[in-house]
């Protein structure tokens, strides 16, 4: 089995800093520590509303992820204005994201059955800038597909409902995990490389990290809560830690 690779997504850096309008923490200082305690490499989404992480985040991100050879995702809606600013910097990925301003964070994935003709000429002027591109999708097999169908290289699954249901101890976790593991064998087996994010903490990391054909977790909010009581670089390490397990404990 491959080793899972963990993106750092540093957004809620940005949205401690904006909540006083002052220059600190800084994002790029995170990114920084995150590279330094582990983190494959740095997630950042540029909402339109811009509400966490900033233009000059991305040129800075863009910059030190060049400098130290570390992959940026970047994470951004399907709009002219984000395709441009994706063809600027040219970063090693982009996932494109549904984004709608009153939302609190993505509350589902990008609907790319229905978004066919608008999100496939954008797919393809990105991977001809040699840009990697994902699209983050429901755990459901038609997005899968879709996905396939627009020339994305990569699907990143949504992994917010189960990890919610597991929080909330409800039911219908189970078989959100095992719409997880079905999509993730579905795209698989179509060339799709995987990838999974939100909502993702230390209990739920385990059964994702442990479907064998992901490649890539991102993971944001709760490293940056848990930097909060004990330090990023721990939180990283710990998270990198139950990864490996979760991956040792399926090969065993
Ligand atoms: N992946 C994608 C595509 C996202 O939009 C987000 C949230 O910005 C994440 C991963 C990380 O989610 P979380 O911050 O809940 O860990």
């Amino acid at each position: 089995m491959s080793r899972l690779r963990l993106g750092v997504n540093i957004d809620h850096v940005a949205t401690v800093r904006n909540a006083r309008g002052e220059g600190y923490p800084d994002p790029v200082r995170a990114a920084e520590m995150a590279l330094a305690a582990g983190a494959d490499g740095i997630t950042a989404h540029l909402r339109e509303d811009r509400r966490h992480i900033s233009d000059a985040d991305i040129d800075a991100l863009a910059a030190i992820c060049r400098r130290r050879g570390r992959p940026l995702n970047f994470e951004c809606a399907v709009t002219p204005e984000m395709e441009a600013i994706a063809l600027a910097h040219r970063p090693h990925a982009a996932c494109l994201v549904p984004e709608r301003r009153e939302e609190v964070t993505t509350e589902g994935g990008l609907d790319v059955v229905k978004g066919h003709n608008a999100i496939a000429p954008v797919v393809r002027r990105l991977v001809q800038a040699g840009i990697r591109v994902s699209a983050f999708i429901d755990a459901d097999l038609a997005q899968v597909s879709a996905a396939k169908a627009v020339g994305a290289q990569v699907v990143e699954l949504h992994t917010g409902a189960y990890c919610e249901a597991v929080r909330e101890r409800r039911p219908q976790a189970e078989a959100l995990l095992a719409n997880l593991k079905a999509a993730t064998a579905e795209a698989h087996r179509l060339g799709l490389e995987v990838h999974a994010g939100h909502g993702i903490d230390y209990e739920t990391v385990k059964p994702i990290a442990a479907i064998p054909e992901l490649m890539e977790l991102n993971i944001g909010h709760f490293l940056i809560g848990e930097a909060i009581f004990i330090g990023l670089g721990p939180a990283i390490q710990r998270m990198r830690a139950l990864m490996d397990e979760a991956r040792a404990s399926q090969a065993a």
